[in-house]
């Protein structure tokens, strides 16, 4: 990845700040992008600190504009873009039928689907130059259903039916797409996970200390996207689910509710 100029959106926590760092240490140009400029800088800090040339774009991916901005903010800085990683994403934790305003289905769609539709489509010009990376982070939310998620699953499925698509769209450009299916990972998503009152609901429901880390996960996104992987389905359980849900497609709704009900 040296010399890559890379955009990560979501970079200011969480995996996407995990990657930033991983990828300096490689040599990647970054574009680190989010909503809060104060942690973004943070990590765009840490990452110069490490050698990297950064530059940061505040950004809400929900607004079109914002996205163009993103692209516009690496072809300024550094001329082209090798590799767009949509990671910028927000999470829910109530039941459908609990939710008090079913506008917060719309934000989540907004972020974790449109985000990456919109940053896609500014980008794709500069990737077809570059023979550059598509990579979508979604979930195993993507790939199957799961209780207390219904707008984050809709949304993650959603992605995973654009790059499906847009991957075959590609064929021959040299433009590749990863997508990434993590199981839990231990960031602050859960924290600011929209509760039935639209609200964060501030204390994580799983354990944690149990599920994988941020380091870990970012580790195995930079080898899929170092060997231009297709997708990558992070953990045992989930590989074997995928399995799985051809055959016993009950079973997977069990193991899908007890995961939410024992948090990991
Ligand atoms: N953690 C898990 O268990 C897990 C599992 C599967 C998939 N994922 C996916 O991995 C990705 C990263 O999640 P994470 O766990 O690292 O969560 P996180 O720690 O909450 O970080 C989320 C990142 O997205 C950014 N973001 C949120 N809304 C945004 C918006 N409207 N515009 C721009 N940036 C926005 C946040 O920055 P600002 O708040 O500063 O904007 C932050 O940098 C997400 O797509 C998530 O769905 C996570």
């Amino acid at each position: 990845m040296k010399d890559n100029v890379v955009i990560i959106t979501g970079a200011s926590k969480g995996i996407g700040a995990e990657l930033a760092r991983q990828l300096a240490a490689k040599g990647a140009k970054l574009v680190l992008a989010a909503r809060s400029e104060k942690e973004l800088e943070a990590v765009a800090g840490e990452c110069r600190k490490a050698g990297a040339a950064v530059v940061t774009v505040k950004a809400d991916v929900a607004e079109e504009r914002d996205c163009q901005a993103i692209v516009a903010g690496a072809v300024i800085a550094f001329g082209r873009v090798d590799t767009l990683v949509n990671n910028a994403g927000m999470s829910m934790w109530a039941r459908f039928e609990d939710i008090e305003d079913v506008s917060v289905l719309e934000r989540i769609m907004r972020v974790n689907y449109m985000g990456a539709v919109y940053c896609t489509r500014h980008a794709l010009p500069h990737l077809r130059e570059s023979r550059g990376r598509l990579v979508g982070i979604s979930s195993l939310a993507g790939r199957v259903g799961v209780p207390t998620r219904t707008g984050y699953a809709a949304s993650k499925h959603a992605m995973t039916g654009f790059f499906d698509s847009l991957r075959i769209e590609l064929e021959g450009s040299g433009v590749d797409v990863t997508m990434i299916y993590p199981g839990f990972v231990s960031t602050g998503i859960r924290e600011n996970a929209a509760g039935p009152d639209g609200k964060p609901i501030k204390v994580s429901p799983v354990k944690e200390g149990e599920v994988m880390s941020a380091g870990d996960c970012a580790r195995r996104i930079v080898v899929a996207m170092e060997r231009r992987e297709r997708e990558v389905v992070m953990t045992a359980r989930g590989k074997m689910g995928l399995w799985l849900k051809l055959l016993a497609p009950a079973m997977i709704d069990r193991i899908a509710k007890r995961a939410v009900e024992q948090g990991r």
